[in-house]
């Protein structure tokens, strides 16, 4: 008997509690986040707009929710519907998504826009077939925006709902080795009415209660279906995989100063790494610790100097850049190259290991000016 089947067997009863449950609790204690349609206003007909829930699910494929809060606002401010978005210029959209991070996603998220806007009418598929078919669009978001734009039972797995199911079934498996099992039990699960809102109580569940560390079982609606707990050992779960350390990358990075305070900057190429953003000149990000980090590495001779080291942990790397900075006196911009002026700097498409180096070289560049004060009458 393969394992999922085995686990929900045993549970049958226990399974079938969860669902009433876990939505109960969730009707009192969800959290209010801006893309979401809490269930009072579900029940009385006014469905979730499929842009915000896709919008939405796209920026928390890889980004916390209160990192994404105020981006989500940005966009539906600057773009209200997925027409405006797809009208919007390429850069504009990878301008608002700096910082956000995992760049691949702003240019799926524009490519997925055209495409709703242009092949689709404007209108999102509502079935997951259709939505996987979108760019930007794999077999959780789809789940995820099936269930709660369209009220499709799905089953919705994130790490949050990984971590709740490791602990209610007490699963010995690091969650990577029993993904297919978690998400059987999350499909078995899952009540044909109200997926969206079971789908995002798991996420709220997990994000707020059954935290990774010290989880509030006390507080948790599913104590009493909770094996881990039964156990004593909710904090065991899920069990960790071996990790291997991330490999280190080396290499520098120039930040060339007018004395207006403009920046040197030029764009990356459109494919790779944090394609299509902006930055200052860099060397190769490279593995060997012998690489080039000096100012002799640099594009052009400028009298450099050290302005300190950053480092960044990418998916699969850690980066260290050391900074140099130069302040020629009347540099014209090299071909592929513009000058940034210096209020203007906020606004660029710059990575969050970009800003970091130029801060390192020009404290408060990246961040936006402060509007002057009104002055009293
Ligand atoms: N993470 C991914 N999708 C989410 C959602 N709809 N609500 C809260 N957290 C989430």
């Amino acid at each position: 008997m393969p394992p999922a089947a085995r686990t929900i067997n045993r549970t049958d009863e226990k399974q079938a509690a969860i669902a009433p449950a876990l939505l109960a609790w969730y009707d009192r204690h969800h959290r209010d986040l801006p893309w979401r349609t809490p269930p009072a206003e579900l029940r009385h007909g006014n469905r979730p707009d499929p842009y915000h829930v896709w919008l939405s699910e796209i920026m928390l494929q890889q980004t916390g929710v209160e990192t994404v809060k105020p981006y989500f606002l940005k966009f539906i401010g600057k773009w209200p519907n997925v027409l405006a978005l797809a009208a919007a210029a390429t850069e504009d959209v990878m301008k608002a998504w700096a910082g956000l991070g995992y760049y691949s996603r702003a240019r799926n998220l524009k490519k997925c826009a055209d495409e709703v806007a242009g092949r689709l009418g404007g209108i999102f598929p509502s079935t997951e077939a259709g939505l996987k078919s979108l760019p930007g669009i794999g077999d959780y978001t789809a789940a995820a925006i099936g269930a709660i734009a369209f009220d499709l039972r799905t089953a919705v797995v994130d790490g949050n709902v990984e971590r709740v199911v490791a602990r209610l079934c007490a699963i010995e498996l690091p969650v990577r080795e029993a993904k297919r099992e978690i998400r059987e039990i999350v499909d078995a699960m899952t009540p044909a009415d109200r997926p969206g809102d079971f789908a995002q109580a798991m996420m709220d569940l997990g994000a707020t209660i059954c935290a990774p560390r010290r989880p509030a079982c006390f507080l948790c609606p599913l104590r009493e279906n909770c094996t881990a707990l039964a156990r004593g050992e909710p904090e065991r779960f899920p069990v960790p995989a071996i990790r291997s350390e991330k490999p280190r990358r080396v290499g520098a990075a120039f930040v060339v100063v007018r004395p207006d305070g403009a920046i040197l900057l030029r764009r990356r190429p459109e494919t790779g790494l944090l394609g299509g953003m902006t930055e200052v000149p860099t060397t190769g990000w490279t593995a060997r610790q012998d690489g080039a980090t000096g100012s002799d590495a640099a594009p052009f001779a400028a009298g450099w100097k050290h302005a300190g080291a950053i480092t960044h942990v990418f998916t699969h790397f850690a980066l260290e850049l050391q900074v140099y900075r130069a302040d020629p006196q009347d540099l014209a911009a090299p071909v592929d190259y513009w000058w940034s002026p210096a209020g203007e700097i906020c606004d660029e498409a710059l990575p969050t290991i970009m800003k970091k180096a130029i801060e390192a070289a020009v404290p408060g560049a990246t961040k936006r000016p402060h509007p002057p004060k009104a002055r009293k009458a």
